[in-house]
């Protein structure tokens, strides 16, 4: 799915990031499993992690980075018409986190509800999250992307548990009268399923006493394959969307990948030709946190006073589906919506 943006201004107003406290080292990680400190930062660049406490829940990372956003956008829960939750690691498996959260936020006019599209999640739920207030169903949406994989990985399996923290983003969504989404790449391959998956938990392996002795209910991957696709999709997708919105890679002020791995990262960015200081990384400081990545590394490109006014973005993610999904956006600063 391609398409650009005919006309509509439509883009970020407001931007939220939390993070669980608990800080987990590479060196912490390795009196629990064998592997090294050396051994993850040079194959990933990571050098730690934030992991959940076991009291906090997926909805306990996304209120405050949604409360956030909603006040830097200058709006409360009741001016919310929508609420997308992307993410793979829900409160529970219904109600969804969005109707969990809405309740909290005091959005009672909002429609609310969870999107599944693995890392590339938050990619999905901003697309659509535009395409609703575009077509005039949502005045305001808030689109969260978040994810607690401490709580789904294999905590023996060295090959994953180094690779993934815990983190939430959300963006405010409305009209603007300048800048805004120039417009959206989205695909997935779903031959690619079982490179990345978690098996057992849904309708086709319920839990059972069998499914958690084998530990079929954490995530399984192939390491090298994921690797492969991540380096071509990363490339394909942000080429797409620059063509379709009549821009190329000299014109990108800021380049927001998915968060998976520094290696993964460079390599897209030498192929595209995006030089470093244009690059937002945090996977050092976060590890991939699954659908939080993109907002989390928006947040710190806000920090570090990248996102000026009119600076053109472009952000791609990609996941389990297998995903991908890149959008095209011309940062807009406070104080501009329609
Ligand atoms: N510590 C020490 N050794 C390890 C570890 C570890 N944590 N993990 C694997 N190894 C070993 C392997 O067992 C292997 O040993 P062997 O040669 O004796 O068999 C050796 O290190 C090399 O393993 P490779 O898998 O070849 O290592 P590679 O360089 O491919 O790096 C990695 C592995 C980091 C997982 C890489 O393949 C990768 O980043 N893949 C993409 C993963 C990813 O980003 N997934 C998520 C993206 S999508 C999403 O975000 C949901």
């Amino acid at each position: 799915m391609i398409g650009s943006a005919d006309g509509v201004r439509i883009s970020i107003t407001g931007l939220g990031c939390h993070v669980p406290e608990r800080v987990v080292t590479n060196d912490e990680l390795s009196t629990m499993m064998d592997t090294s400190d050396e051994w993850i930062r040079e194959r990933t660049g990571i050098r730690e992690r934030r992991v959940a406490a076991p009291e906090e829940a997926l909805s306990d990372l996304c209120l405050p980075a949604a409360r956030q956003a909603l006040e830097e956008a200058g709006i409360d829960g009741t001016q919310i018409d929508l609420i997308i939750v992307a993410t793979v690691t829900p409160d529970m498996a219904f109600p969804s986190t969005g109707a969990i959260l809405a309740d909290q936020l005091g959005a009672a006019n909002a429609a609310a509800y969870d999107l599944s599209a693995g890392c590339t999640g938050f990619m999905y739920a901003v697309a659509q999250g535009y395409g609703m207030v575009a077509a005039g169903l949502a005045r305001r949406a808030l689109v969260i992307g978040g994810d607690v994989l401490s709580r789904i990985l294999d905590w023996s399996d060295r090959s994953t548990a180094v690779l993934f923290g815990d983190g939430a983003g959300a963006v405010v969504i409305e009209r603007v009268s300048e800048g805004g989404f120039l417009g959206f790449e989205l695909g997935a391959d779903g031959s690619g399923g079982s490179q990345l998956f978690v098996p057992a938990g849904g309708s086709r392996e319920p839990a059972s006493a069998e499914t958690v002795a084998e530990r079929r209910h954490y995530v399984q991957m192939n390491g090298r394959e994921v690797f492969k696709f991540a380096t071509r999709v990363l490339v394909s997708s942000a080429e797409n969307v620059l063509a379709e919105c009549g821009k190329t890679v000299d014109d990108v002020d800021v380049y927001i990948p998915h968060q998976a791995n520094v290696r993964i990262i460079d390599h897209a960015a030498e192929k595209l030709g995006i030089p470093k200081e244009k690059i937002v990384v945090n996977v050092d400081r976060y590890g991939n946190t699954s659908s939080g990545s993109i907002p989390l590394a928006l947040a710190d490109a806000q920090a570090d006073g990248r996102l000026q006014d009119g600076a053109l973005v472009l952000m791609t993610g990609m996941g389990a589906g297998l995903t991908w999904g890149s959008g095209l956006i011309e940062w807009t600063a406070n104080g501009r919506t329609q």
